[in-house]
């Protein structure tokens, strides 16, 4: 059971006084920070966190007998239980510790690619799919001699759901829940549901979701869920590859070293138990306790409250956005997280992010990880502006009136 929330009341002053770098100023101006979707700001109880694991009981986990090593070993499976209760994870040995994202769908990719991909199989992801859940794949169907299918994107940044190229050579669906560029919130209970009537295990690209949704990997009824902590108000370095039992316990393990064996002699080595068999070597410990406190201090809020609030800044920005002229927004999908992807004609995407740098403005620029989405809406990048809970409809307005500038600069 998740806690009860202490702070039912959306109050984003009382937010943005948790987050020091807030009070940084940038070119001589007050930060603006709109690059969530790439990494999100820490609150100071997860920097405290991590550096009190550092300051009092920095030592190895799993280890070793001594005082300091017991309260590491806790204070870690405190916080693989916390994120067990976040994501209902039937079992705390169902949350494997990673270091991202893109670490949890390599361990994904190539672990399942052993168990079960085999010539002419086919391993089935979106055209809206980041890197890290393209190239992991692509390499997994090289080496077993698998293809790479994908799933159409409409106009609108949406699957094209009529189009899904199931067949019955689908092993593996690997999909985003929310796109990083575009914001879309895919239908993903649909399709898995589809997927399992057919017998194919489901992967789930979690890491712009974590933040924004209520995951429940169990009402999802997905086999994996992968996320990274840094996007969450977590440490960078730390991930989870949530998976169900039953198949974890199928899924042969990726890396092999110390702490994911149960005995090895040179002819043989046999392996540890969950969730230790995917946990080779030492992890990043404090990490992972500041992990924790970030899942905790999400808890103490409303997350739908917080996506509500962020979903305002959204259609604020994008009303004002596009009254300048030539601004086209790329996704416009019903369902969206707080991210908005523009181009706008005769202006250079890195032209205007670096103009709204000098405004202390902080956006992202570019192809973000997903090319093949770039190039499916005939764009070579565009400029993102991600939100959090803790932005304000006055930073929006700062972007606004700082584009316009620009525009008048740059045309
Ligand atoms: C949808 C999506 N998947 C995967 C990743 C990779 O995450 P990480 O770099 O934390 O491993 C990102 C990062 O931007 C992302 O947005």
């Amino acid at each position: 059971m998740k806690p009860e929330v202490l702070k039912p009341v959306f109050d984003v002053q009382e937010i943005r006084a948790q987050f020091p770098i807030l009070k940084e100023l940038v070119h001589g101006k007050p930060l603006v920070y709109f690059d969530n979707a790439a990494t999100s700001q820490k609150p100071r109880r997860v920097i405290k966190a991590e550096s009190a694991y550092y300051a009092t009981i920095n030592s190895n986990v799993h280890r070793g007998v001594h005082t300091l090593s017991t309260k590491a070993t806790e204070a870690q499976e405190a916080a693989r239980e916390t994120i067990r209760r976040h994501i209902n994870a039937r079992h705390a040995h169902e949350v494997i510790f990673t270091s991202g994202t893109t670490g949890s769908l390599n361990l994904a990719a190539f672990s399942l690619g052993q168990l079960l991909l085999k010539q002419g199989d086919e391993v089935l992801i979106s055209g809206m799919e980041h890197h890290a859940n393209i190239v992991p794949w692509q390499m997994v169907c090289e080496r077993h001699g698998a293809q790479l299918k994908v799933i159409p994107i409409t106009d609108s940044g949406e699957w094209d759901l009529a189009q899904v190229p199931f067949s019955d050579k689908t092993r593996v669906l690997a999909v985003s829940h929310v796109s990083n560029t575009l914001g879309t919130i895919n239908p993903v209970k649909e399709l898995i549901a589809e997927a399992k009537k057919r017998g194919i295990i489901t992967v789930l690209d979690g890491a712009q979701a974590i933040a924004h949704l209520d995951v429940d990997v169990q009402d999802l009824g997905c086999d994996l869920y992968a996320f990274s902590g840094h996007k969450a108000y977590g440490p960078t370095g730390t991930g989870v590859l949530y998976g169900r039992e039953e198949l974890l316990e199928r899924m042969p393990p990726w890396q092999g070293g110390g702490e994911m064996i149960d005995t090895v002699t040179f002819e043989k080595t046999t392996y540890a138990k969950l969730p230790f068999k995917f946990e080779a070597g030492t992890p990043h410990i404090a990490g992972i306790i500041g992990l924790g406190e970030a899942i905790r201090w999400m808890e103490d809020y409303d997350k739908p409250a917080m996506a509500k609030h962020e979903h305002e800044l959204l259609e604020h920005a994008s009303n004002q956005l596009l009254d300048i002229d030539g601004l086209r927004i790329i996704g416009s999908a019903k369902e969206k997280v707080g991210v908005i992807s523009f181009v706008i004609e005769g202006v250079h995407h890195y032209d205007l992010g670096t103009l709204l740098d000098q405004q202390g403005i902080a956006v992202r620029t570019g192809h973000h990880c997903t090319q093949p989405l770039m190039e499916r809406f005939g764009v070579t990048g565009t400029t993102r502006a991600s939100f959090a809970c803790f932005n304000t409809m006055e930073e929006v307005d700062a972007m606004v009136a700082a584009t316009k500038k620009a525009v008048k600069m740059l045309r």
